[in-house]
């Protein structure tokens, strides 16, 4: 598991220069087949810098975007960058997994489309003082909506010692997460941890130095665990795929750009609920009630190609996936709108 992203750095500048959208004109030839009727909708649940949403909005003229982030900071660069597009771009300040709520407040029934690039973005990435990067010392925030919720500090401060080995371990895949745990707790009797230095600094020292000339940063894995833990990512995105789904028309899309495994699993067997028979296997004629109601439109998981890896180092990791929605959810799975 590898989200490969905190220690790379891009200019500072404006929305565009901060983020290169990943895989660009391959979302858009997915998503292009559902963006066809006339009053096309598609909500992009990730807007971050707007990259994808620009694409969207400039290859299909006809097409309106719903651009969700929970991330102000990102829906005030995008809502500057996409403002040319006019009312064909409406930017709203919400977690992914209130995806219908937001779509009932727009008046709005049913969309045609669902894009989701998951993780952080460059800006994030990029501000020092968010706390996201072990490269700068920083306070140990790491939230992507600023304006609510648990930091870092909080997490490091307050968890007892098996849950904090448990985030590190799962979330991290860090293999001294009980000695980084330990480390932790001892450190916080003397004052509370409040720095990203300090963390890098603990976990430096508890990792054997063996097993850190190897591997890349040492604080990597911890960084990235934290992260899944303050921002609650994996409980929000587990949510948010059948939420997603339940919005989509028949013939409408899904897809799903992510960059760790914990997260792309969670993306494969959602899709795949979907695109199997709800029916007992051992049915001698499959109910039409129980028939799939999505059809995956990848082959497993795609990659990004030399080129892709050339020009936007953040591809490195990603596994982008697919559904077309092809039926309407059977009743007995049917998710009820909140
Ligand atoms: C990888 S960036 C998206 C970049 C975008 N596709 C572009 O081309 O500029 C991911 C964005 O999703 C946002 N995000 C992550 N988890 C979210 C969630 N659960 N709900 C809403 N936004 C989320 C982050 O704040 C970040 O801005």
């Amino acid at each position: 598991m590898d989200d490969a992203t905190a220690d790379r750095t891009v200019p500072v500048g404006d929305a565009a220069s901060r983020h290169v959208p990943v895989l660009l004109e391959r979302c858009l030839e997915l998503l292009a087949p559902a963006l066809e009727p006339a009053d096309a909708v598609m909500v992009d649940s990730t807007l971050g810098m707007g990259g994808h949403t620009e694409g969207v909005l400039r290859r299909f003229p006809h097409v309106r975007v719903i651009g969700l982030d929970r991330d102000t900071q990102a829906l005030d660069l995008a809502g500057e960058r996409l403002a040319p597009f006019g009312d064909r771009f409406t930017g709203v300040h919400a977690v992914y997994d209130e995806i219908r709520d937001v779509l009932r407040r727009l008046g709005i029934p049913a969309v045609h489309a669902v894009l989701m690039d998951l993780g952080v973005s460059s800006l994030q990435l990029d501000e020092t003082e968010r706390g996201f990067s072990y490269a700068q010392d920083a306070p140990l925030d790491m939230r992507m909506d600023a304006t609510s919720g648990q930091t870092a500090a909080d997490v490091l401060n307050t968890y007892d010692e098996r849950d904090l080995a448990r985030v590190l371990r799962v979330y991290g895949e860090e293999r001294f997460a009980p000695r980084i745990a330990r480390a932790i707790v001892r450190a916080r009797t003397v004052a509370p941890l409040t720095r990203t230095s300090e963390l890098v600094d603990l976990v430096r020292a508890s990792i054997p130095a063996a097993a850190r000339a190897t591997g890349g940063h040492p604080a990597k894995r911890t960084f990235q665990a934290l992260r899944i833990e303050v921002n609650g990512e994996l409980e929000t995105l587990e949510r948010a795929l059948p939420e997603s789904i339940e919005a989509l028309v028949v013939g409408g899309r899904i897809v799903v750009e992510a960059y760790q495994s914990l997260e792309d699993r969670l993306v494969k067997h959602a899709l795949a609920a979907g695109a199997t028979s709800s029916a007992p296997p051992d049915l001698p004629v499959l109910p039409p009630t129980h028939e799939p109601y999505l059809r995956l439109v990848t082959r497993g998981a795609e990659e990004a190609d030399e080129a892709e890896l050339a020009r936007n180092p953040r591809s490195q990791s990603v596994r982008l996936r697919a559904a077309e929605r092809v039926r309407p959810t059977p009743d007995h799975l049917r998710r009820r709108a909140a």
